[in-house]
């Protein structure tokens, strides 16, 4: 998350409620705004109140196997007894070779930009063959979200940033490819060496496709022909294809641009935020100066598509799929041959998207999926109160997606996707992050990480409390398994929060232990027996707890039962949970340890360079915590869960 607690959709409310405290208090992370003081949920008065058993019974899939972890803070990782979770990657680890180790007081922008970046979140595998017996190997695909300069650099928490931090800082966001490998019974380790190693940043080139590729819109001084980009920005959460590639979903683009929004893009701007960013970057980059180059940010907000095979080659921002607060972009083949990518758009009162191409996967001929992202159809979901869905198509000439209402082409409707999807009726959510199919059983899961600003009059089915301060999951169901379909039926599988505090009104499975609720759901893996491993972001005062992994079985009579598997340091959300195809590895990002560090009484006060809750994971003095992708695995070396 990165100031993403605003809501610019004109149906959001106002009032600030006990959870919007909660979540606005958090947000000072990013933004440094919140000036709420601790104890703003002491007044929820602690009343039992039944886990209640949740929807029809179907087949048995087990339950989850293992020891459950107790909830807690402190300032290391923790894993369920018998396993172990070892640190792969950190911030600043070379990625080439000759590099020497990481050193934070000897930073610079073209250093940084060939070590592994800032605040990792997606992370994805792209498995390649071994080159010895029993190795197993892989591209890890690793985005990197938003920088925190007050921990980065030292001396930077409370001054303005110089233009050379500030190029840092864009050299630092991004993504990374980089080559893992581990030999039977050994520990991952990435290959500092490996041809395939790239980073992409805030300036890296990258091309336009799609419908909006060539709009006026689009054009800037830099390139007037609306084809070509320099990077890519709050790469959040994103998704692996069929056929390899690697998508970016670029989140909170709007926090990077300074000045006000004004001119023929006004109304655009601001129905994403776009106006209201605190980063300095504008004061030495005129991209990032709306006064300079107004048009910038139609260029941000996109899905972004790299082929980690080819580290030559330009990423591209696949415009069909919509400009939005990309989460997430999970894909999934569906019967017919076509895929269907699912994507949330993180803001509160924003919505749940689909999009499913034209033509058909092909599995035997690379070269025909290569722009498989370029034409098919975008949708939204209406959820309806009688447990049906309609995925409302985002096609121009369609209903009210005309010229009168200011969508001339389909480049409009997708620029302004969310104005779109306004006017269609699509249901605002209560924040959407990842949205996950599961190809097995039809199945997808769509998690909700909270909404403290619904207000009563705007509860609805599909988000049934007010001051949602802890978020929920739901479930839609294609029918027969037909991912393309344009009518579905949902459900709700979980309400987060804690059960034993009646006016939460949370709602879990039955067996869910005190360490076992959470919340605050923001990514989520599906394994092979159909459960849900959920990564959490939210402020760990409200959980009593640190962020981590829970599994929710989603399936059988324990279907809702929720299970606590691994939480991160302080200060941390966890994201990008993913596992090795075997089972036996369970990789995770553990984003911003340290950051906000009041939430950690022991600490008490912000965290900076200087003086930060934990040092994770080196534990060096001088040396600062260090965003970090996880490999957690059995003792054993069974398979997980
Ligand atoms: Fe970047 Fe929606 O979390
Ligand atoms: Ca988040
Ligand atoms: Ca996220």
């Amino acid at each position: 998350m990165d100031r993403d607690d605003v809501p610019t959709n004109p149906h959001a409310g106002s009032a600030p409620t006990i959870g919007d405290l909660i979540a606005r208090r958090w947000d000072r992370r990013g933004a440094l705004k919140g000036l709420l003081g601790a104890g703003v949920i002491a007044g929820l008065a602690p009343q039992l109140s039944a886990c209640a058993g949740l929807g029809e019974a179907r087949a048995s899939a087990g339950g989850a196997r293992f020891a459950e972890l107790g909830r807690g803070i402190d300032t290391d990782h923790h894993v369920a007894p018998g396993h172990r979770a070892d640190v792969l990657i950190r911030w600043g680890d070379p990625l080439f070779p000759g590099m020497g180790p990481f050193d934070p007081m000897r930073q610079s922008a073209a250093d940084q930009a060939r070590r592994f970046g800032y605040n990792n979140d997606f992370v994805g595998l792209v498995p390649l063959p071994p080159r010895a017996r029993g190795e197993q190997r892989a591209l890890l695909c690793v985005n990197h979200e938003y920088t925190s300069a007050g921990m980065m650099f030292p001396g930077a928490a409370g001054r303005a940033l110089t233009a050379g931090e500030c190029e840092i800082e864009q050299a630092a966001h991004g993504g990374t490819v980089v080559e893992i490998a581990r030999a039977p019974g050994g520990r991952w380790r990435y290959l500092q060496d490996s041809r395939y190693n790239r980073r992409i940043t805030a300036s890296t080139p990258m091309e336009l496709t799609g419908p909006a590729a060539g709009s006026p819109r689009l054009a800037t001084a830099a390139d007037p022909a609306a084809r070509r980009v320099l990077g890519t920005l709050n790469n959040c959460a994103g998704g692996i294809t069929p056929w390899g590639t690697w998508l970016m979903a670029e989140e909170n683009f709007n926090g990077y641009f300074t000045g006000a929004a004004a001119g023929p893009e006004a109304a655009n701007h601001r129905r994403y935020g776009v106006g209201e960013g605190g980063r300095p970057w504008g004061r030495f980059d005129p991209r990032f100066d709306l006064a300079r180059t107004p048009n910038e940010p139609n260029r941000f907000g996109w899905v972004v598509e790299v082929d980690p095979a080819d580290p030559a080659s330009a990423p591209k921002k696949r415009t069909a799929l919509g400009r939005f607060k990309h989460e997430g972009a999970e894909s999934v083949v569906n019967r017919d041959g076509r895929v269907v990518v699912y994507m949330g758009d993180d803001q509160r009162f924003d919505y749940v998207y689909k999009f499913v191409t034209a033509d058909a996967f092909d599995p035997r001929d690379p070269a025909r999926n290569r722009d498989l992202l370029d034409n098919g159809t975008l949708y939204v979901a209406r959820f309806d109160a009688d447990g049906t869905l309609a995925w409302l198509p985002l096609v121009h000439g369609r209903g009210p997606l005309v010229a009168a209402n200011g969508f001339a082409s389909q480049a409009d409707v997708v620029i302004e996707a969310r104005r779109a999807a306004d006017l269609l009726g699509a249901t605002p959510m209560d924040r959407p992050e990842d949205v996950e199919p599961d190809p097995r059983t039809g199945r997808v899961y769509v998690m909700l990480t909270n909404n403290a600003r619904r207000t009563a009059d705007q509860v609805d089915a599909a988000n049934p409390r007010a001051a949602n301060a802890f978020g929920h999951i739901v479930e839609i169901v294609e029918p027969d398994g037909d991912f393309a379909a344009e009518r579905a039926r949902w459900d709700i599988l979980v309400k987060c929060g804690d059960p034993e505090v009646a006016r939460v009104g949370a709602m879990w499975g039955p067996g869910t232990s005190r360490d076992g609720w959470f919340a605050y759901p923001d990514n989520v893996a599906v394994d092979s027996e159909g459960r849900l491993w959920v990564s959490t972001d939210g402020p760990e005062e409200g959980m009593g707890c640190a962020n981590g992994v829970w599994t929710v079985e989603a399936e059988g009579p324990r279907r809702g039962r929720s299970t606590l598997f691994y939480r991160g340091p302080t200060g941390a959300e966890i994201c990008g949970p993913r596992f090795f195809p075997d089972g036996a590895t369970f990789f995770a990002a553990v984003q911003h340890p340290g950051e906000d560090g009041e939430n950690y009484p022991p600490h008490g006060r912000p965290s900076t360079f200087a003086d930060p809750s934990t040092r994770w994971p080196d534990f060096t003095p001088d040396i600062p915590p260090r965003p970090s992708v996880v490999a957690i695995r059995r003792d054993d070396g069974g398979r997980i869960g």
